[in-house]
């Protein structure tokens, strides 16, 4: 695991958007998972610019979505996919097809999370992880206590993300209360992961997802044991010295 500190969140975002178009550049055919919530969304307008300017072949990407609240539809706007929709998807020119859903719209959801981590294996796993690092250390809607081996599942969102997700929503009543998450093992199986983390509301739990003994209470802190982990954060989320440990190599 290395840490990767920035000024502040313009480069923390343009950072973030190089490592991804670094990424598809070597594997244009990687199996790609995305994160939503407020931290990417500058890396994914970079990466866009990006591409318009100097132009990023993401035809043959996969993409999967990393997790979705039960029972909204896809086309509703509120979805996380339809939020993936508008700032990933569209601006990069990545296709519908070239897309993995995790359906919290299916009927049997059990049945969704099976076939979402059998498309995962046979696309040989993550290639490429873009994840943010939840205010509880939850990763997607791995929320805590998470045991590193969780597959892809139905999860109860903790008081903590229905609080921080309020906003987005208007209320924190209308916040579903449940999601399927692409699971542990299939996160922390990625061949590459980046965390992104930025401001000074994450500084402690990014502390214990660096530097704390690795727990199900902090579901991040298994990116310790996983392979090629880089966590980008700002300067408000790590006013520290970067630990000898985790500087890059
Ligand atoms: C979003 C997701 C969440 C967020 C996390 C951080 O798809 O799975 O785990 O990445 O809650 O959210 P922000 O970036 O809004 O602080």
């Amino acid at each position: 695991m290395e840490l990767v500190v920035t000024e502040d969140y313009a480069a923390l975002s343009r950072a973030g958007a190089e490592w991804l178009a670094r990424g598809i550049i070597a594997e244009p055919d990687a199996a790609v998972v995305l994160a939503t919530g407020n931290t990417p969304m500058g890396m994914y307008r970079e990466l866009a610019e990006m591409g318009r300017r100097d132009g990023l072949d993401v035809s043959r990407l996969r993409v999967f979505q990393l997790d979705a609240y039960v029972g909204l539809d896809p086309g509703d706007p509120r979805s996380l996919y339809g939020w993936m929709a508008r700032a990933v998807l569209a601006p990069l020119g990545v296709a519908e097809v070239q897309v993995v859903r995790l359906a919290g719209d299916a009927p049997d959801l059990q049945e969704a999370c099976r076939a979402y981590d059998a498309a995962v294996a046979a696309a040989g796993g993550f290639a490429l992880s873009v994840l943010g690092l939840g205010p509880n250390g939850h990763l997607g809607f791995n929320e805590p206590p998470s045991d590193p081996t969780a597959p892809t599942r139905l999860v109860t969102l903790t008081e903590e993300s229905i609080a921080s997700n309020a906003g987005y929503w208007g209320g924190r009543d209308q916040v579903p209360r449940q999601a399927l998450t692409a699971g542990m093992a299939p996160l922390l199986a990625a061949r590459r992961t980046l965390l992104v983390v930025s401001g000074a509301h994450k500084r402690d739990i990014l502390q214990r997802t660096l530097l704390g003994p690795p727990m199900p209470e902090v579901p991040a802190s298994y990116l310790q044991q996983a392979a090629n982990v880089t966590v980008l954060a700002d300067r408000a989320a790590w006013p520290f010295p970067v630990p000898d440990e985790l500087v890059p190599r």
